[in-house]
């Protein structure tokens, strides 16, 4: 018997040039092709998978043991298995507080006493004279509460936010200029407490505070698993809110590296962010795999990128709070499935993560939208967008967005034909040779496959639910190419070398051991940095 890798290849092999729109022959298709929890609607059918398809992607899925593995990382056990660790940021939304067991420890108690005191910190500091926050952190301690606080921005009632993460002096540089550092909240983002942008930004900080009259031992909080690093560096133990190693970096906006938003937001709006992603929680756990939104995403990427062989996807939430979407993803689920090797050491015989890139429309629809529609390179499509806009008094503008997000799945998917571009060229008065040459340009392939997140409106407990659909989209993804989504050690490298690359820029190490290009690139600085 064929395996269910080469079964799908020569299903793929057989409806590559299947139009996606003659799917649509079956009125059900739409239907049929979609996946719902709660208000929340996943239509997958704009794609060329057919229920044969399908149902042999759902058995990849279950040849993986996806149901006892997902179990295996909701109850705790040790599937981090490169670092010998839980996974459990499912437990920061564990907002009922039933027992989660690491090791016969319940982690339960330790999670909700860290947000109650985040709660009461985030209460403290809304209702003091604390103008701006500024959250100094990278990657995971980042990324996840600057895309959140820019998308729950309708929710801010409390001090402004601003994030640093960049080494480069230009990023801190521009966000302190003009905040004024007796009302301003630094708080400093690290699992580790030992990552090199983080830590010399901080000390910025920490110098700039002190320099214009602030008070670094009241104006400093602390998110980090390395709590006696926070001792060291001076925080003041009641501002240090604590986390394990269990939590990855990337997914672990939902504890103590979320104080920003909580603090923008307010205790309430956070905990309403949470509940979304418990309830993703529990529809993961308990749907059947076609009803299950997570799996279905996940099946989708594994079609396009695995058997298909498309080599990208584009996030494109027609939303422009969600502008950062894109970048937030970008480290969810490439730093998680961006990996060769599998569990067992051996090398993965299939592509693994695939790049995962976008914008905001309608924005990108007028950068790169051109090669989407008309380029060589055919790019799975992930649209998504609410039913309802905030802004209720600029209604026909949300309108316009909706139509241009559904106008962008259908063209991909219609494409245009050669005959309807020369019917629209002669319409233009354009006849003979001339028109044959610009109807060749008015082209468009079309059978482009993309899918459609739709939801009634962007609050912060769906907000909760998109993030938490991705995370597990990405188990689920992971779980299928057989690697541990939840380690990084590609990104180790670059660290280790910049350490010894910055003395050697700094002129007290010699650039011998180097290559001849990284020679002449120090040699250039140190000609023109004088
Ligand atoms: O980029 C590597 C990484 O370890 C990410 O996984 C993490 O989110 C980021 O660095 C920041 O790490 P930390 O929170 O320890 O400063």
């Amino acid at each position: 018997m064929m395996d269910i890798w080469t079964t799908l290849a020569s299903r793929q092999t057989a409806i590559v040039d299947r139009p996606i729109l003659a799917l649509f022959e079956d009125p059900d298709r739409a239907a049929q092709f979609s996946a719902q929890t709660g208000d929340m609607l996943l239509d997958y059918s704009k794609t060329n998978m057919d229920a044969d398809t399908r149902a042999d992607l759902v058995r990849l899925a279950e040849t993986a043991q996806i149901a006892a593995r997902r179990e295996a990382m909701f109850a705790g056990d040790t599937i981090n298995q490169t670092e010998g660790r839980a996974v459990l940021h499912t437990a920061l939304r564990n907002l009922d507080g039933a027992p989660v067991l690491v090791e016969g420890r319940d982690v339960m108690p330790g999670i909700l006493n860290t947000l109650a005191r985040m709660e009461k910190f985030a209460k403290a500091i809304r209702d003091s004279a604390v103008t701006d926050v500024v959250n100094i952190g990278i990657g995971g301690s980042d990324l996840g509460p600057a895309m959140a606080v820019q998308a729950l921005a309708p929710y801010h009632d409390g001090p402004r936010c601003h994030f640093v993460s960049n080494v480069d002096g230009a990023h801190i540089a521009d966000t302190l200029r003009g905040l004024n550092a007796k009302t301003t909240l630094v708080i400093v983002a690290s699992k580790t407490f030992t990552t090199i942008e983080t830590m010399t930004n901080a000390r910025t900080a920490r110098a700039w505070l002190t320099d214009h009259g602030g008070d670094p031992k009241r104006q400093f909080a602390a998110l980090s698993s390395a709590v006696d690093k926070t001792t060291e560096f001076g925080i003041d133990a009641d501002s240090v809110f604590g986390f394990e190693d269990w939590v990855g970096g990337r997914y672990s906006v939902w504890g103590p590296i979320g104080l920003s938003l909580m603090i923008a937001i307010g205790p309430e709006a956070f905990r309403a962010f949470l509940r979304g992603g418990q309830a993703m929680d529990t529809h993961f756990r308990a749907a059947e795999p076609l009803e299950n939104v997570p799996m279905m995403l996940a099946l989708t990427g594994i079609w396009h990128a695995q058997i298909c062989g498309y080599p990208t996807r584009a996030v494109l939430p027609y939303d422009e709070r969600l502008g950062q979407l894109p970048d937030y993803l970008q480290q969810l689920e490439m730093e998680s499935n961006g990996k060769s090797t599998r569990m067992d050491g051996s090398a993965s015989p299939h592509p693994t993560g695939p790049i995962v890139w976008g914008a905001a429309g309608t924005n990108g629809q007028h950068a790169f939208y051109q090669l989407i529609h008309q380029g060589t390179h055919v790019v799975p499509c992930e649209f998504l967008v609410a039913a309802q806009g905030h802004e209720a008094d600029l209604a026909h503008h949300h309108q316009l967005l909706l139509a241009n997000c559904l106008a962008q799945s259908e063209a991909l998917m219609r494409g245009r034909h050669l005959d309807e571009a020369r019917r629209l060229m002669k319409a233009k008065g354009l006849s003979g040779d001339e028109m044959e040459r610009q109807a060749a340009h008015r082209v468009f392939p079309g059978n482009r496959p993309s899918t459609t997140l739709i939801y009634p409106m962007l609050d912060p407990f769906t907000l909760g639910q998109i993030i938490a659909l991705y995370e597990h989209r990405v188990f689920v993804e992971g779980v299928i190419l057989g690697i541990n989504s939840y380690d990084q050690w590609g990104v180790e490298l670059g660290k280790e070398l910049a350490t010894s690359l910055q003395t050697i820029i700094e002129g007290t190490q010699s650039v011998e051991t180097k290559d001849p290009s990284t020679a002449q690139l120090v040699a250039y600085i140190h000609r023109h940095n004088t």
